[in-house]
């Protein structure tokens, strides 16, 4: 059994990585997060040793590494509009916060890291496909953060030897991701207050989004896989937000209207991103196997299940 340390592992990936990592039988979690965006709670009666703690702070960092295999890097200040509004907040907890890590992990001699990145925040507004061969221009710092700490997991791969393996994950949709911003749990939301759809922009933004389930298949492959590098994890489908109200329309149409809202396209959003993972394909064994239309059905089912969260 590995001994594994999942930092954020409370937030939305990381409670519905943790599930599937334990039901293999393969692995024994520790989880390290400050409770900012996700909780304890939402990991249930899963049985992991949990400690409250924060990145910034290098002690809790150190004692959060003794003794693990290797590491999945998931905590983040993942809110991409709020790094426009406070980049220091973000830098320090996104960069700073992922160097004392990797420090850390050095000092005590833990050898493996999947790191937690992003494909379009990374690579700013260029002509998709986009993979891991483009020039990335960041254009909000969240997106120059996570280029950041991409940058110190290949130089610990390269000066001390680390297995680093930094996943871009495109836009990632399912259950527990009640507390998040992103479109698909943003609209999931609204539907479920009766409230019409705002779409910044008219609809026709691509994006690639990807069922949770299929990116932590990913993720594990990269902490098994004898490998270093970045790689791209979506599905490498494009889908504008216009398609995506589409099917969200079907998978709810029964029992709620879907109303909607366009206004104008906010700065620092891009307008069209989705990705090849022919890399992650090759060299990682990943193969995203849901469609949207299927994915989004047992989500409505947890959005429902869990509406009473909303008041909360
Ligand atoms: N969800 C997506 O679509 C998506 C896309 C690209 C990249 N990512 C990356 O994947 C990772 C996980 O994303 P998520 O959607 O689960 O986000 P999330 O916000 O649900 O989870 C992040 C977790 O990190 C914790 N955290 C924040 N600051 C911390 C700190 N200083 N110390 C300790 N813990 C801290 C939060 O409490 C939270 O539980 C992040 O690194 C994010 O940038 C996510």
């Amino acid at each position: 059994m590995k001994n594994l340390l999942v930092t954020g592992g409370c937030g939305f990936i990381g409670s519905n990585l943790i599930p599937l990592l334990l039901e293999s039988g393969a692995y024994r979690i520790r989880v390290l997060d400050n409770e900012s965006l996700g909780k304890r709670a939402f990991l249930g009666d899963c049985d992991i040793e949990f400690i409250h703690g924060d990145l910034r702070d290098r002690e809790t960092v150190r004692h959060a590494v003794q003794g693990m295999d290797a590491v999945v890097h998931l905590a983040a200040d993942t809110r991409v509009m709020d790094s426009i509004e406070n980049p220091e907040y973000n830098f320090n907890v996104n960069v700073v916060g992922s160097f004392n890590l990797l420090m850390e992990m050095r000092a005590a001699g833990v050898n493996r890291i999947v790191n937690a990145s992003t494909g379009g925040a990374i690579l700013g507004e260029v002509d998709p496909p986009v993979h891991e061969g483009m020039v990335p221009h960041p254009i909000a710092p969240y997106g120059a953060a996570k280029l950041s700490v991409e940058g110190y997991c290949s130089a610990f791969a390269g000066a001390y030897g680390m297995k680093a393996v930094s996943l871009r994950f495109s836009n990632v949709y399912g259950p527990r991701s009640f507390h998040k911003g992103s479109v698909v749990a943003a609209f999931l939301k609204r539907v479920l207050k009766g409230q019409p759809l705002t779409v910044y922009g008219d609809g026709s933004q691509q994006r690639d989004y990807v069922y949770v389930d299929d990116l932590c298949g990913g993720i594990r492959l990269g902490i098994e896989q004898d490998v270093s590098g970045v790689f791209q994890l979506g599905t490498g489908i494009p889908t504008s937000v216009n398609q995506l109200i589409d099917a969200i329309r079907a998978v709810v149409g029964r029992t709620h209207d879907v109303e909607v809202n366009y206004e104008d396209f906010r700065a620092g959003e891009i307008l069209h991103t989705y990705c090849n993972i022919e890399k992650a394909r090759q060299e990682l064994g990943y193969d995203p196997q849901t469609r949207l239309q299927d994915g989004l059905v047992p989500v409505w089912q947890w959005f429902l299940d869990n509406a009473d969260r909303m008041a909360a």
